[in-house]
């Protein structure tokens, strides 16, 4: 399957999208280890998150899936059983990572395999720590990758000082501290995403936060069974803000987005970028807060991101790429080398497809370097089997001079189904447009100091 894309007319819309990734996942997890019933609304059904979900079943847990967006988790107070076979996380590192800390502390074995992009990417990043508890694991690919084989082990409290910002990490040994004797501390060396810390408390489950930002959990609790509404996922609105950033003139709300800020790094950037972005929290009741975001397009200009921000934005960094082409004079992109490891080397993925579209882009160890032109040349890309890089892509196709085709686009399923309807009504004039009014409580989305 494939994107063919022509340049869109002015944007003049308001959207919502589908739940967050990272939070289904959480949910579904945590759900599953709680006293009861949780019903979940807001559930992303993309393959990366039904994975979690299958796999939770073969786990034994009970979980009902009534509507595509609404899911039933029966928690069984932490009681998990060997599954039949292996457990088959397609392409979703969160559920391989996660399920790995889930996973070690279990009193039976388990066999985690991945589809091909899973399959190359690293995993010692969460065996190693992980066998600093007592873990009996090990990665049976080349350079520590899938399958990954868990011996099931009484685990010990452990304290980790990650060498990476990386969430999935940290998720993956709160988990596995959730089934250890004593107190797991984990401190990273700069704050990625907090969903895991926010969720575990929002199921009473307690940790402390050190003054240094460490996080630690005590083991042997279980989570308290409650429901839970995942707000929209603001890694998918960012295709759309930027579309409505590049416009001079675009404008765009999105509804019903999550706020957390240790998500919402993109709309500073975009801020920076000359963009006008406000944002309205209308929603804290469950400890993630959500609400809405509007964009009015201007002239972008280029920026430079680095730093605390990229774990912070880190799966936005495709489209912020897209901006940075659209934009004039340079941006630069920094410190970013976990690019190189996610569903494609996206450093060298964005670089290919941006020249392909006439831009320069020079391509170093851990960035880029983005001469921005301002317009771009229809060309025919690749997805690079990465969904990121897919819609990243369309979404430089709806500012290209012709037609822009991105190929092998089925990975969008990954993380946002329905991506092709909206785009479908952002580039052609069937779409119906919603004008609102601007929301006086609309606060200046923050800038981050250069
Ligand atoms: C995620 C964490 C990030 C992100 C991924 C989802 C999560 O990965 O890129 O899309 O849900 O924890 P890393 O932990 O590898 O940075």
């Amino acid at each position: 399957m494939e994107f063919r894309i022509k340049r869109a007319p002015r944007i003049e819309a308001e959207i919502t999208v589908p739940g967050d990734k990272s939070i289904s996942h959480r949910a579904v997890i945590l759900g599953a280890l709680t006293n009861g019933v949780c019903v979940l609304r807001g559930f992303l059904p993309s393959d990366d998150c039904l994975r979690t979900v299958q796999a939770l079943r073969a786990l034994g847990i009970k979980i009902e899936h009534p509507e595509p967006d609404m899911l039933i988790v029966h928690g069984k107070k932490r009681l998990l059983t060997a599954p039949a076979g292996e457990i088959d996380c397609g392409n979703s590192a969160t559920t391989m990572r996660l399920l790995a800390g889930l996973l070690a502390g279990q009193s039976f074995d388990s066999v985690l395999v991945g589809g091909a992009t899973l399959s190359a990417r690293p995993m010692d990043r969460v065996i190693l720590p992980l066998r600093k508890m007592g873990a009996n694991i090990v990665a049976q690919g080349p350079n520590e990758t899938a399958p990954v084989k868990i011996h099931g082990v009484k685990l010990r409290a452990a304290r980790h000082d990650l060498p990476i910002a990386s969430a999935q990490v940290k998720s993956a040994l709160l988990l596995a501290g959730l089934f250890a004797k004593g107190k797991t501390t984990v401190r990273e060396p700069s704050i990625s995403r907090n969903h895991t810390e926010l969720m575990l408390n929002y199921f009473l489950v307690r940790t402390v936060r050190d003054e240094d930002g460490a996080i630690n959990i005590f083991g042997d609790q279980v989570p308290e069974s409650r429901d839970f509404r995942i707000p929209g996922d603001i890694s998918s609105a960012a295709f759309w803000l930027v579309a409505a950033a590049a416009q001079p003139g675009g404008h765009l709300l999105v509804r019903d987005v999550g706020l957390n800020d240790t998500r919402t790094a993109v709309l500073g950037v975009l801020v920076r970028m000359g963009a006008q972005v406000r944002e309205a929290v209308d929603d804290v009741d469950q400890m993630e807060p959500s609400g809405t975001v509007e964009v009015t397009g201007a002239p972008l200009k280029g920026t430079v991101i680095q730093g605390k921000e990229i774990p912070q934005l880190i799966d936005e960094l495709p489209i912020l790429a897209v901006a940075g082409a659209l934009a004039s004079g340079t941006t630069i992109i920094r410190q970013a080398q976990e690019l190189r490891v996610k569903e494609t080397d996206r450093i060298a993925a964005i670089a290919h497809n941006l020249r392909a579209m006439g831009v320069e882009v020079i391509e170093q160890q851990d960035g880029l370097e983005i001469h921005g032109r301002g317009e771009l040349r229809g060309a025919r890309v690749a997805s690079f089997g990465d969904h990121r890089i897919a819609m990243a892509f369309a979404i430089a196709g709806m500012f290209a001079d012709g037609e822009t085709v991105v190929q092998d686009v089925e990975c969008v399923r990954e993380s946002y189904p329905g991506f092709e309807k909206t785009l479908d009504e952002f580039v052609s004039s069937k779409r119906v447009r919603v004008t609102t009014p601007v929301i006086s409580s609309l606060t200046p989305a923050k800038v981050e100091e250069e």
